[in-house]
């Protein structure tokens, strides 16, 4: 039988996220006309099988638009000629847009969808580990402005999400192993069973297992979201290890990608905390880089990431807070000094610098 689990989102209002193999044929909307917003690297392959699957169960008139690939969409010029494409296809207050693609894609499909007619019916297929267990989740919509990432935006919670877990037999494993990264942090924060699940094992989108993993992944997010709907609190918990992530992101000039960056950044966290006398959690975070393989680091200057770190979104006038873990799975916000930073940095350095 086939595996399918759904997740109810608690928010206002609520939705379902469902997952499992094939899932995108037991899609069901009733709308007059559904737009489905697709990465263009799923042109040939997904996208004529999502819409057959709709064709066949609705009586709605379906169209498709092809967005730039990932990050590429999320921009002003996608985000004005998608809104110009939409009035063209004379999409009312009735229809509904559908993303098909990652992170990227529905980010600036729900910002679409929110700005179109103030607000139209959005629907995420997401395709990536990333999408399905993060992006999907919390209604967090946007798209990127020359200034910086995710400038513009606007909180709308898709009516319904289908994670279609054979979609993600097409993906590099570089992308595949961004969204287990994250899965990886779901855990250190909210769910020890969930980092045992992944940890000695590797895993591919042909793993036995991967379904309830998502599944598992995507209940921490949903639990966190619910809980603090407008990121005033629980929600920065999912930052863990995000400071020296992007930090090391903005040093590379984006050569480590974002999942890369986390399973760095996660190890840097499990240091500081176990400077700090918290929970020891280094043999566990490097496992996961040891399970991950993330691209080798350049050579990093602490004085270079720790200016980027202080620059990050945590930052206010009393300095720098990290997400620290006081025990597996009870995650906490903390001012750190600049000498345990150091030494953290020193200690973290030693295991991940490249070896020659
Ligand atoms: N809204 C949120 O709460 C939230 C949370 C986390 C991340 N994000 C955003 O998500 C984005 C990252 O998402 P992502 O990692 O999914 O990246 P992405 O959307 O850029 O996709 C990564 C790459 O995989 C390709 N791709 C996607 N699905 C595929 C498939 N099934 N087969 C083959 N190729 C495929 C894309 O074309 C792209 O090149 C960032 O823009 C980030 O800001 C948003
Ligand atoms: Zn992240």
């Amino acid at each position: 039988m086939t595996e399918l689990h759904t997740i109810t989102v608690q928010l206002h209002p609520s939705y379902d996220i469902h997952v499992g193999p094939g899932i995108i044929h037991h899609i069901r909307l009733h709308h007059r006309r559904i737009v489905v917003l697709a990465d263009e690297r799923l042109r040939d392959q997904h996208l004529p099988t999502v819409l057959a699957a709709l064709r066949q169960q609705q009586s709605a008139e379906i169209h498709s638009v092809v967005l730039p690939a990932g990050e590429s969409c999320k921009n002003l010029a996608v985000f004005s000629r998608t809104l110009s494409q939409l009035a063209q296809l004379g999409l009312s207050r009735d229809s509904a847009v559908v993303a098909l693609g990652g992170g990227a894609t529905s980010d600036l499909a729900g910002y679409v969808a929110a700005s179109y007619l103030r607000g139209v019916a959005f629907y995420v297929l997401p395709t990536t580990v990333l999408a399905m267990v993060d992006a999907s989740v919390g209604g967090k919509t946007g798209i990127n402005l020359p200034e910086g990432k995710n400038l513009a935006g606007a909180f709308h919670q898709p009516r319904g999400v289908w994670a279609d877990t054979e979609l993600l037999t097409t993906l590099p494993a570089s992308v595949f192993a961004e969204g287990m990264a994250e899965a990886f942090k779901h855990g250190l924060i909210e769910d020890t069973a969930l980092i045992n699940a992944i940890l000695g094992q590797h895993w591919t989108a042909h793993s036995p297992g991967l379904v309830a993993l998502v599944a598992q992944a995507i209940c921490v997010k949903a639990k966190i979201v619910a809980n603090d709907p407008h990121e005033r609190h629980e929600r920065a918990f999912l930052n863990y290890g995000h400071t020296l992530a992007h930090a090391v992101e903005a040093a590379t000039h984006h050569t480590i990608s974002h999942g890369d960056a986390v399973s760095y950044g996660l190890h840097y966290a499990a240091w500081l905390g176990k400077h700090l006398g918290m929970v020891d959690i280094t043999a566990m975070t490097r496992a996961f880089i040891d399970q991950q393989r993330p691209q080798p680091l350049p050579e990093l200057d602490f004085a270079e990431l720790s200016g980027f770190m202080n620059r990050d979104k945590k930052a206010d006038e009393a300095g720098l807070r990290f997400v620290l873990l006081e025990a597996l799975a009870k995650p906490v916000l903390m001012r750190v000094d600049d000498a345990t930073q150091a030494a953290a940095y020193a200690d973290w350095w030693h295991d991940v610098k490249p070896t020659v």
